[in-house]
């Protein structure tokens, strides 16, 4: 009872650090301890005061303090926390959702754009585990690719891989990751996918997958006012993202088939395309 209180209510929290991933995407490094010792693939509800709130997954998480979030530039909220300052007070509560589940065998992880935020801590937990792995990263151009540097220290090791797709090609191989990670499947075998990002990249990794009859983990987004399952704003199916998600397994995937990189809800609950 104690821990639901203290997780749902809002910490108040200066803005420690501030990392530029791209031109103007950034990583807001803030104190606070629940969040520091979240599983990788939750998510917190991050306030911006007198603007808004959102959730945004986390992509720091030191286990001693520190947590953080990647924000790519959308509307008023997610503008508000890029234009943050060091110092500037945030709003942050949770950790929500589920998270990844780790296996200790061969992953195939695929991201695109903020996509990528909870990919490097599973990454690390993955490795940690002893298990090898493959990070696909996925943008638009060269200039868009988020963690690269991060991505290639972490997995220096040659028992592990990066690869990079931009679609313009202006870095690693012309395209888009789902045509590569359908090449990669060819020549690896993985047990586990994970992947998060834009939906219809997702599906079509699930639809590679099935093929291979490798199991998928995806997070994924949909439009959140409580986070913590009492509004019905996330619902996809019989599933409510913020308590039974973000991290859909295959099965439950072809279960909201009807959904899942089809439709989504907006702010006033309205049925929209993808
Ligand atoms: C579990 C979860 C994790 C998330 N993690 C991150 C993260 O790590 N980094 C991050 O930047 N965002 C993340 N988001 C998305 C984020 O919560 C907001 O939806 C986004 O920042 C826009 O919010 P806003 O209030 O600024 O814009 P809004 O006013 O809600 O939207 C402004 C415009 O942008 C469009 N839009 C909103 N969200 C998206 C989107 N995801 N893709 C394309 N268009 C969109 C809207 O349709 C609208 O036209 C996550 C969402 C969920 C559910
Ligand atoms: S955001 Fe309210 S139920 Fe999921």
């Amino acid at each position: 009872m104690e821990g639901h209180i203290l997780t749902n209510k809002p910490r108040v929290t200066a803005v420690r650090q501030i990392r530029r991933e791209s031109t103007d995407i950034r990583t807001i490094v803030v104190q606070d301890e629940r969040c520091s010792k979240a599983t990788p693939g939750q998510f917190a509800m991050i306030w911006a005061p007198g603007i808004g709130e959102a959730p945004m997954s986390l992509s720091v998480m030191n286990g001693e303090g520190l947590c953080g979030f990647t924000v790519k530039p959308f509307g008023a909220t997610s503008n508000a926390l890029c234009s943050l300052k060091e110092g500037d007070l945030i709003g942050i509560r949770g950790p929500y959702g589920n998270g990844f589940t780790p296996i200790y065998g061969s992953s195939l992880l695929v991201g695109g754009g903020t996509g990528l935020a909870p990919l490097i801590p599973l990454a690390k937990v993955l490795m940690e585990k002893g298990g090898t792995v493959t990070l696909l990263l996925a943008g638009r151009s060269g200039d868009d690719l988020l963690f690269l540097k991060d991505a290639e220290k972490l997995l220096s090791d040659s028992k592990h891989k990066v690869a990079v797709t931009t679609d313009d090609g202006s870095y690693g191989v012309k395209g888009v990751a789902s045509d590569y990670a359908a090449e990669l499947l060819e020549r690896e075998t993985y047990d586990m996918i994970y992947t998060c990002g834009p939906e219809p990249m997702m599906k079509k990794i699930l639809i590679l997958a099935e093929e291979k009859v490798i199991p998928v983990q995806a997070s994924l987004e949909r439009y959140m006012k409580c986070g913590f399952g009492l509004c019905g704003s996330c619902n996809i199916g019989s599933y409510l993202v913020c308590v039974d998600g973000p991290v859909f397994t295959s099965k439950q995937l072809k279960e909201v088939s009807e959904e899942f990189g089809v439709s989504r809800r907006d702010s006033a609950g309205r049925k929209i395309q993808i």
